[in-house]
């Protein structure tokens, strides 16, 4: 059978909801114990940096988060636990990948973009208060993720674009310097809830409407009594349609279960009784996760030696890799016999090229980039990767087709028709050439 790799990181931000548990720990560890998978899990504290500049709360998230990975279930036997940090291989990388990426592709990505236009519309200088940290997150997050080799990356949809760019990192490279990389692919479980959180939206710590995963029971029943519900009063049918209460207990029930709490909502169920029951069913999943938790917590030593294992098989893959890498691109040993300097592939390398990609709202996408990365073409959404890749064949092979496909291309700012034009033109003549 052959191995799919998964990995995903884990920014060591704040103190796991019950929001991360069911988006993203249960399933995860889940999935490290289905056969033929190999999981790499890790704590992105390197990306933390660029969030938080409290030390203590970067060290005391690095703990929680440890924690409860372990204990709800996460077995370092089986899955490469590590922290980021440890792996001196990762910021080595992220350089070698800095020196193959586009600036124009980071000024794009959308954290960065967000608070560009933010300082924008607010009239100040675009870069205002923006850290080269958070301008580099992505190549960061590509290092994280080509340095282990990952097939699969199981994230949220707001993370589609960075994997699309380590992707495309990874193809520079391998173009440049030979096939050192696997191409990774975002893995998107759309079976996975988000929950609602107390005020009914989203749950996130950015909306502070978050409930810990390991709270006390008290707590828990405390906070699981401040959700936000309508005001119907006992006897009077409830709707389970937008109902926050509702959406978490069907997360943490089977659905038998869960359709005894419909009919309970139809039957007019008192608020109070509802919050009841799910307080009990969620203290039902959380009670023995939580006695493990505490004693893990209680025990940091024991978290840092797991991790500490961990860092060591990782690097057991990176040490050797990056070694390689660094051959790759000619940081050798100079007693080593050096070859003559190959002609430069100036025409092959300057050409544009056409990307596909798939956005969140589930369409597909193609853009065409010149060779450092500018945008010079973007499609609207196509229902189908077919349709896009047939619009994609019919652009390369006639320059003309820019006026048939019109109407499925939105404009870009700043890029004229002409520019797009000439980009197809040299992308028409390098075909017929090769
Ligand atoms: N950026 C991710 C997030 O905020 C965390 C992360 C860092 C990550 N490196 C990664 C996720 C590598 C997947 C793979 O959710």
């Amino acid at each position: 059978m052959s191995i799919t790799r998964f990995l995903t990181g884990i920014t060591t931000t704040g103190t796991p909801h019950l929001g991360n548990f069911v988006g993203s720990i249960r399933p995860s560890v889940a999935a490290s114990l289905t056969p033929g998978v190999q999981s790499f899990y890790f704590l992105a504290d390197y990306h933390a940096l660029i969030k938080c500049e409290d030390p203590v709360r970067i060290q005391r998230s690095t703990l929680e988060i440890a924690a409860s990975w372990l204990a709800a279930g996460l077995n370092p036997e089986k899955v490469t636990f590590y922290r980021q940090s440890d792996i001196p291989e990762i910021p080595e990388l992220t350089w070698l990948l800095t020196c193959v990426t586009g600036k124009g592709v980071l000024n794009r990505a959308h954290a960065y973009k967000a608070s560009v236009d933010k300082n924008t519309a607010a009239d100040r200088d675009a870069d205002d208060g923006v850290t080269a940290g958070l301008f580099m997150y992505p190549v960061l997050m590509g290092a994280d993720i080509l340095m282990f080799k990952a097939h699969k990356v199981p994230v949220g949809r707001d993370q589609i674009q960075h994997i699309e760019m380590a992707r495309d990192m990874a193809a520079s490279f391998n173009h440049l310097y030979g096939e050192h990389f696997v191409l990774p692919e975002a893995a998107i479980d759309d079976h996975v809830a988000t929950l609602p959180g107390l005020d009914g939206r989203k749950m996130s710590k950015s909306y502070d409407n978050t409930i810990p995963l390991f709270s006390s029971r008290e707590q828990l029943k405390n906070l699981i009594g401040g959700i936000l519900t309508d005001s119907r009063a006992p006897g009077e049918p409830k709707d389970t349609e937008g109902s926050a209460l509702f959406q978490i207990y069907q997360a943490f029930a089977t659905p038998d279960e869960t359709a005894a709490l419909r009919q309970a909502y139809a039957d007019g169920i008192a608020w109070g009784d509802a919050k009841n029951t799910l307080f009990e069913r969620v203290d039902q999943v959380i009670a023995p996760m939580r006695a493990q938790y505490e004693e893990l917590i209680h025990n940091p030593a024991r978290i840092e030696q797991t991790l500490l294992a961990g860092a060591e098989r990782a690097r057991a893959l990176a040490t050797p890799f990056i070694r390689e890498l660094r051959a790759a691109v000619g940081l050798r040993s100079l007693a080593q016999a050096t070859a003559a300097p190959k002609p430069v592939k100036a025409a092959k390398t300057a050409l544009p090229s056409f990307k596909q990609y798939r956005e969140a709202d589930g369409k597909f996408y193609f853009k065409l980039v010149d060779a450092d990365g500018r945008l010079l073409l973007q499609s609207t959404g196509f229902d189908a990767p077919k349709e896009a890749g047939q619009a994609i064949a019919q652009l390369q092979k006639d320059p003309d087709a820019l006026q048939t496909l019109a109407q499925r291309l939105a404009p870009v700012e700043g890029v004229s028709a002409d520019d797009v034009a000439a980009a197809l033109q040299a992308l028409a003549e390098a075909a017929a050439a090769a």
